[in-house]
């Protein structure tokens, strides 16, 4: 391809970007060699488990961290060094604090009220009142914090965050706190807010299910460093390897070792049996004799009964089933005649046309192309 004109595209299109940067916290590097491109009004997330250096990326964009190695650009300005209040993004912090002795007005303006030269107080007023309307809190002006559900406390310090009006929005796992259908609801109303404001959202979660249904691109992170990004469908159905694959959606995985490789790669479980599936497309090449895992979404199984007698099953029994309304979850114990197999499965189909109960025999079958073989490290 050549030397891409990268410059001019990069100063049109991205809002944050990282070079290369590595933030160490004594011997732990939090955030290792990092580099990555945020683009101009899109809902950014960050995902992965505790401790993968999510909180520091943030930190680093927000400018309250300060890297050891490597530059950090906002907006296409280097700002290794410019502070926090000179750095035109807002976060919205894990432990989100409003402030106990104010009222809801109270909070929402307090950056502006710190900003100089002063602003008038009707001006002050009717920017509060716009956060509060577009937070869908209008009238909770006079409320205290205690006198606020959760969610509309959460919903002040998106306000608070958004009233300055930054180009960039952090968001440390702002939902966390909120039980499960609050949790929801807000997830719909964050997408509408992005798309209402327009602005960079950078947002921090360890909840695949939150991450695919918000963002229109995900950066999945391991010990400090990121190992595939892409847009929720590319990394559900084209994932790298067997912790992306575990970590975006379910999937089933069976270890064995790479016996033939090319289109369709080729494994044999440790019972002797070879399953064959296409390799992911952007992973690199995987040579015989790796370990590698086949990976199967529980949608992807077919149940049967062994009367039906399919080509290419496997045989099991119900282990347990969980009725899920429009689905529901098996999970099936299977065993060859050598008395191992592949072990546990989880298989998920409409409840319309299952109806299999536990201890009951069943086969399990797959299309060849249904799975993926992932490297399994
Ligand atoms: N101020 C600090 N001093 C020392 N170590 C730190 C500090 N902040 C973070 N770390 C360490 O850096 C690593 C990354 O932490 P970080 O807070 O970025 O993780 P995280 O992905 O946000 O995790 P969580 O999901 O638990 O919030 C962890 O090992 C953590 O212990
Ligand atoms: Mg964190």
């Amino acid at each position: 391809m050549g030397v891409m004109p990268r410059t001019t595209l990069q100063e049109r299109d991205f809002d944050v970007e990282f070079r290369a940067v590595t933030k160490k916290f004594g011997l732990v590097t939090a955030v290792d060699d990092v580099s990555f491109s945020i683009l101009k009004g899109s809902f950014h997330s960050f995902l992965g488990p505790s401790g993968c250096g999510k909180t520091s990326s943030l930190r680093l964009i927000g400018g309250f961290e300060q890297p050891d190695a490597g530059e950090i650009l906002v907006n296409n300005k280097s700002v290794v060094g410019v502070p926090p209040y000179r750095r035109q993004v807002n976060m919205v912090f894990q432990h989100y604090a409003l402030f106990p002795h104010m009222d809801v007005a109270t909070n929402v303006g307090y950056g502006l009220r710190q900003q100089r030269p002063r602003l008038s107080n009707k001006e002050i007023q009717q920017r509060v009142g716009d956060a509060l309307a577009l937070v869908r809190l209008s009238g909770y002006d006079r409320r205290r914090t205690w006198e606020l559900s959760g969610g509309q406390q959460q919903r002040v310090a998106l306000a608070r965050a958004l009233i300055n009006k930054p180009t960039v929005l952090l968001l440390d796992e702002p939902l966390a706190a909120l039980d499960r259908k609050l949790r929801k609801d807000m997830q719909v109303e964050l997408k509408t807010l992005q798309r209402e404001v327009g602005i960079t959202f950078v947002f921090v979660t360890h909840d695949q299910e939150e991450a695919l249904s918000m963002s229109d691109h995900i950066a999945v992170m391991r010990d400090g460093r990121i190992v595939q990004e892409g847009s929720p469908t590319e990394l559900y159905h084209y994932p790298l390897d067997r912790y992306v694959a575990g970590f975006i959606g379910q999937s089933n995985f069976i270890a064995g070792k790479v016996i033939e490789t090319g289109n369709q790669v080729a494994i044999r479980t440790p019972e002797g049996v070879v399953l064959r599936a296409p390799p992911s497309p952007k992973a690199k090449p995987l040579l015989p004799g790796e370990s590698a895992v086949l990976a199967l979404r529980p949608e992807r199984i077919q149940l049967s009964t062994p009367e039906e007698k399919l080509p290419r099953v496997y045989p099991g029994y119900i282990a347990q089933s969980t009725f899920l309304g429009d689905q529901t979850e098996y999970h099936i114990r299977t065993e060859t005649a050598e008395g191992s197999g592949v072990g546990a499965l989880m298989v998920r189909t409409s409840s319309a046309n299952s109806h299999f109960a536990p201890g009951e025999p069943v086969h399990l079958s797959w299309e060849e192309n249904s799975g993926l073989v992932l490297l399994d490290d």
